[in-house]
C-alpha cells in the first residue's frame, strides 16, 4: 500500500478537522496542553510533508531548514504576522491562510464591541447584577452611534463588512488604507489621510494587519490626534498599539474609552496594568471564534494542506 503523506500539527485543533485530515494523510499531532518545544517540532519536521501550524509559533526559514520533504504550511487564521513569507517562498514552500470565511464573523465582533462600549453595557449590567440598579452613577450614559462617524483603519474585506453594519446604525464611515478603494461609491465610504480620520472620527476602529509599517502605529501622538470623546477599538493585532500609550491616553482623558479584541501581549497576564483601566473593555481575541466559522477555517486549512502535500495549488495561498 502506498505511504500517505505525513502532516505535523504542533498543537490542539478541532477534532472534526483532524478526523477529516486523517482521511487523506497521516497526522502526527502535539496533543499536550503545553506549547510544543521548537526543537522538538524541528525534529518532527525532518520527515514531514506538511505542517498545520498553531500559534504561538514563529514560522521562518530556520524552522524548515532541515525539512527536505515539506511541501506546505497552513494556519487557521487570515493574519500571518507570525510567518516570514519571504523565507518560505525562498524555501519553495507555499503558505495557506483562511481569508473570506471569517469576514462577517469578525465584523460582527467588531461591531458588537462598538455597540457594547458605546452604551456602556458591561458597566450598566454589573450594577443590575450586583443588586445596585438605583445606585448606578448618572455619568455612565454612553453615546449614540447614529449621526456619528466611524473611522476604519485598514479597509479590506472585513473593514467593508464593518462599514455595512455601521451604516445600518446611521453612522458615516470614513477610512484610511494603504490605497484608496475604487468602490467607495458602492460602499458609501470616504477615504481620508490618517490625521484627518483621527480628528474626524467618534469611533476609531483598527482592522489593519500587523506589519513593520503598522507596528506601534497607535502611539502617544496618534491618541492625541483623536477626539477626547472618542472610542478606540482594536480588532486587528495587539502590537499595532503601543499599550503604554493607550493606557496613558485612557487614564488622562485623551480618549474616552477603548474596546479591544486583541492585546499586546496575548494572553494578558493577570497583573497587567491594562486590566486596572476602568474605561477599557477587553475580550480574549475571539474575532473569528464562533463554532461555524472556526469549522470553516479549520476545513479550509485542512484542504490547503491536503492540496499542498499532493503538490496541487492551495485554495488560498499567500505566496503563490
Ligand atoms: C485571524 O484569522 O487572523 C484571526 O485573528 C484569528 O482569530
Amino acid at each position: 500500500m502506498e505511504k500517505k503523506p505525513l502532516v505535523v500539527v504542533n498543537g490542539l485543533v478541532r477534532k472534526d478537522a483532524i478526523a477529516y485530515l486523517k482521511e487523506h494523510v497521516d497526522v502526527r499531532q502535539w496533543t499536550e496542553k503545553t506549547v510544543m518545544p521548537r526543537e522538538t517540532l524541528k525534529e518532527w519536521l525532518v520527515d514531514a510533508d506538511g505542517l498545520w501550524c498553531v500559534r504561538p509559533l514563529d514560522v521562518d526559514g530556520d524552522l524548515v531548514k532541515n525539512a527536505p520533504n515539506l511541501k506546505v504550511i497552513a494556519q487557521a487564521a487570515v493574519g500571518y504576522d507570525n510567518v516570514k513569507i519571504d523565507e518560505l517562498t525562498a524555501a519553495g514552500i507555499p503558505y495557506g491562510n483562511t481569508p473570506g470565511v471569517l469576514n462577517e464573523t469578525v465584523a460582527e465582533l467588531a461591531f458588537t464591541l462598538i455597540a457594547t462600549a458605546s452604551r456602556r453595557i458591561l458597566e450598566n449590567a454589573n450594577f443590575v447584577k450586583e443588586g445596585r440598579w438605583a445606585q448606578r452613577p448618572s455619568n455612565i450614559k454612553g453615546f449614540d452611534l447614529s449621526r456619528r462617524t466611524l473611522g476604519i483603519i485598514g479597509m479590506g474585506a472585513i473593514g467593508v463588512s464593518i462599514s455595512r453594519r455601521a451604516r445600518a446604525f446611521g453612522m458615516t464611515v470614513v477610512y484610511h488604507n494603504r490605497n484608496q478603494r475604487i468602490d467607495d461609491k458602492i460602499h458609501k465610504t470616504t477615504y481620508m489621510e490618517l490625521d484627518d480620520l483621527l480628528a474626524t472620527s467618534d469611533v476609531v476602529c483598527v482592522m489593519a494587519p500587523l506589519t513593520d509599517e503598522t507596528y506601534h502605529m497607535c502611539d502617544e501622538a496618534f491618541f492625541k490626534k483623536m477626539k477626547n470623546t472618542a472610542l478606540f477599538v482594536n480588532v486587528g493585532r495587539g502590537p499595532i498599539v503601543d499599550t503604554d500609550a493607550l493606557i496613558n491616553a485612557l487614564k488622562t482623558g485623551e480618549i474616552d474609552y477603548a474596546a479591544l479584541d486583541v492585546t499586546d501581549p496575548e494572553p494578558l497576564p493577570a497583573d497587567h496594568p491594562l486590566l486596572d483601566v476602568e474605561n477599557c473593555l477587553i475580550v480574549p481575541h475571539i474575532g473569528s471564534y464562533t463554532d461555524r466559522t472556526r469549522y470553516d477555517m479549520s476545513i479550509l486549512t485542512a484542504d490547503n494542506i491536503i492540496a499542498g502535500v499532493h503538490k496541487k495549488p492551495l485554495k488560498t495561498c499567500v505566496n503563490e
